[in-house]
């Protein structure tokens, strides 16, 4: 039977054409959701460090954890290529670590790829890690795992020298046999610049309308997560307000003796 999956083959065949539509998810039913309305990616991002496990960055969240939601996102996808972000300390320590590593994301857990922050540092380990087959979806510009040594959420390569230490890196990873490129907060101009110059492709998350595709996470564009508002998020729907309302009401009417009716009982 024909494979309709999303390979990086078929991603790279739309740069120029169609932009790429990607989405985080962490759960089966929520990557149902996002593989029925046809994103072409489906990212477990380490980001369920804060949306879906409440911790202040993404540092603490572990393998397992990252593999029990890979898992569930996986079975929740038919056609989306499920990517699943490497999570802090999984890949830094050892070239050796970090391929054992993602050989679990994509045995035990279902995924078709993994996506690992950093510039030229990590070409060695890409390449080690496609000529395991494994696809690799690289991350520059802002660095969620390097908050700490950035000093806060911050847009990166403003200046003349950072952009073009960015573009040399995006280039380098490319060589190294990475199959798209997530550029994180960086000015559009850069982001245009990058994919320009990129035969990969790009996708963006604040990183301006000129990459081949873009990014968001899924609370982000729900509405569900007040926490943080970066000014690129869209909200499509306002969902922790009418979560909020829904759970208020479900409360009111027990306490009132409306729920469950006759029409709910057996
Ligand atoms: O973890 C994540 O959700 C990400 C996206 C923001 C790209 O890395």
């Amino acid at each position: 039977m024909m494979s309709s999956k999303w390979t990086p083959q078929r991603l790279n065949a739309l740069k120029g054409v169609t932009r790429i539509s990607a989405l985080t998810a962490y759960d089966y039913s929520i990557a149902r959701l996002v593989d029925q309305a046809g994103m072409q990616v489906v990212l477990v991002g380490d980001s369920l460090a804060m949306t879906m496990l409440g911790y202040d960055d993404t540092l603490p969240v572990t393998m397992e954890e990252m593999l029990h939601h890979t898992r569930a996102v996986s079975r929740g996808v038919k056609e989306a290529m499920v990517v699943a972000d490497m999570p802090f300390m999984s890949y830094q320590v050892s070239d050796d670590t970090a391929v054992e590593n993602a050989f679990r994301f994509m045995k035990d857990a279902g995924a078709d790829a993994v996506k690992i922050e950093g510039g030229a540092h990590r070409c060695d380990l890409v390449v080690r890690l496609a000529e395991n087959g494994i696809p690799v979806m690289g991350h520059l510009g802002l660095l969620p795992q390097n908050v700490k040594a950035m000093g806060g959420y911050k847009v990166q390569a403003r200046n003349e020298d950072d952009a073009d230490a960015l573009l040399a890196d995006a280039i380098a990873l490319q060589d190294a046999g990475v199959f798209a490129l997530v550029l994180e907060g960086i000015p559009s101009e850069i982001g245009a610049r990058v994919t320009e110059a990129l035969s990969i492709p790009t996708i963006g998350i604040g990183a301006g309308p000129g990459c081949d595709g873009q990014i968001l996470v899924i609370h982000d564009l729900l509405g569900m997560f007040p926490d943080l508002a970066p000014k690129f998020v869209k909200q499509y729907a306002q969902l922790g307000v009418q979560i909020s309302d829904a759970l208020t009401t479900y409360r009111k009417e027990v306490e009132g003796g409306q729920f469950p009716s006759d029409e709910q009982s057996y």
